[in-house]
């Protein structure tokens, strides 16, 4: 066996074990401050609902409102004795004005934050502040290598996120890399990948997630052997990564359907697995954790990309009434009782409710990619 594979085998096991544990003693929300953005990314689910777009651009949460809603998610930790975390996000959270003192409010709380965001306004300078306010992660968007980015993206965006990853790897800050995958962008991957362990980019966590909407859904979405066919090409580039010495990329395995794919290819440890099936939600979709989402008008979500997931707004009643209240109460049992119950895999799989709502309107029926619709239900 050789020695990435056989790495690789030891990392997939650790991950999920670790992975699992981790999430389970944090309150992680997602905070969308904005929808502006100085980019229009042909992929961007902010765009795709023009009315809504609209809506958030004339109705962002005021500064004292984001204020009241930190106070909120904070007291709601501590109810629940569970680690804050928030990840600030848009749009580009820097193109609000109040930024800034949004991020000093969150230090004097002592809540841990990260930036989903993008890489236009970072400099050395910025990162160092960031830092020394408590940022703990920066995630920026790679989808191809330089044309194809671009392409997506804009002009010279795939140079500036290069530049940025350096700043932060500089400043030591954990880069976290997200590549929005689809038949258009696929075949980047391998190049990709490489291109950035050859200079030496240090990435703690690249996730490959599906692109996700009602748009150009046929030609997007991936149906079962396209499935198997991208978890193929992405095994064996981070076999090839692991062979490394250096192994300065750090792959996640977040699409959901990664646990039974890795599974009937031998790479999980029997025991793990049979505990791991055997704990409820252990490690399948962030929207049975507590993970959350919270729009620029103050709506929340399960899930950003699941309409179904809509729980309320933090108006009409606290953050906290309304993650622990009726509707989160109501998704969770019908996530439990979607198509997947029967399956063996259900407690570290269910598929994308997000992929299911775009392509068949609801959320339980069975991930259009799942390829074990035969052998397992
Ligand atoms: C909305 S962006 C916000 C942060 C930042 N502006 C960026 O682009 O990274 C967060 C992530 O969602 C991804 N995204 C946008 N639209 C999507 C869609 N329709 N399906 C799946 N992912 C999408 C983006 O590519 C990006 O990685
Ligand atoms: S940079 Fe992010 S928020 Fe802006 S258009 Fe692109 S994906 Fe959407
Ligand atoms: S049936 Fe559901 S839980 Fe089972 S493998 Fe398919 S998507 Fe995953």
């Amino acid at each position: 066996m050789c020695d990435g594979l056989k790495y690789l085998r030891g990392y997939i096991n650790e991950f999920f074990r670790l992975r699992a544990l981790a999430i389970s003693k944090k309150l992680i929300v997602q905070f969308h401050l904005t929808s502006k953005c100085s980019m229009k990314c042909k992929h961007c689910y902010i765009y795709m609902n023009s009315e809504r777009y609209q809506d958030e651009l004339a109705n962002e949460l005021s500064f004292s409102w984001v204020c009241r809603v930190i106070d909120s998610i904070y007291n709601t930790a501590i109810k629940l004795q569970l680690d804050p975390v928030i990840e600030f996000t848009g749009g580009d959270p820097f193109l609000r004005d109040d930024f800034t003192q949004i991020i000093d409010y969150v230090k004097n709380k002592g809540i841990k934050f990260g930036i989903k965001g993008n890489p236009v306004f970072l400099t050395d300078e910025l990162i160092k502040n960031l830092k020394e306010n408590g940022l703990i992660r920066y995630q920026l968007s790679l989808d191809g290598i330089e044309s194809t980015h671009d392409f997506i993206r804009s002009k010279g965006s795939f140079q500036k996120t290069i530049k940025g990853i350096q700043l932060l790897n500089q400043n030591d800050i954990p880069v976290f890399i997200k590549y929005t995958v689809s038949k258009l962008n696929q075949n980047d991957l391998k190049p990709l990948i490489y291109f950035l362990d050859e200079n030496n980019l240090k990435i703690s966590a690249f996730s490959v997630a599906r692109y996700a909407d009602k748009d150009n859904i046929d030609e997007m979405i991936y149906k079962p052997d396209e499935m198997k066919e991208l978890f193929e090409l992405l095994l064996d580039v981070y076999i090839k990564i692991f062979s490394n010495k250096t192994k300065n990329i750090h792959f996640l395995f977040k699409e959901h359907l990664w646990y039974p794919f890795l599974h009937q290819k031998g790479y999980i440890d029997n025991r793990l697995l049979q505990k791991m099936v055997s704990i409820e939600n252990c490690y399948n979709c962030t929207m049975t954790k507590n993970i959350f989402v919270i729009t620029p008008t103050g709506d929340i979500y399960k899930c950003r990309k699941v309409d179904a997931s809509f729980l309320g707004n933090v108006k009409e009643s606290s953050f906290q009434d309304l993650v622990y209240g009726v509707k989160h109460k109501q998704l969770l049992d019908t996530l439990q009782n979607s198509e997947c119950r029967h399956c063996f895999y259900y407690n570290v799989c269910l598929g994308c409710p997000a992929i299911t709502e775009a392509v068949r309107k609801n959320i339980v029926e069975r991930d259009p990619g799942c390829f074990l619709y035969k052998s397992n239900i």
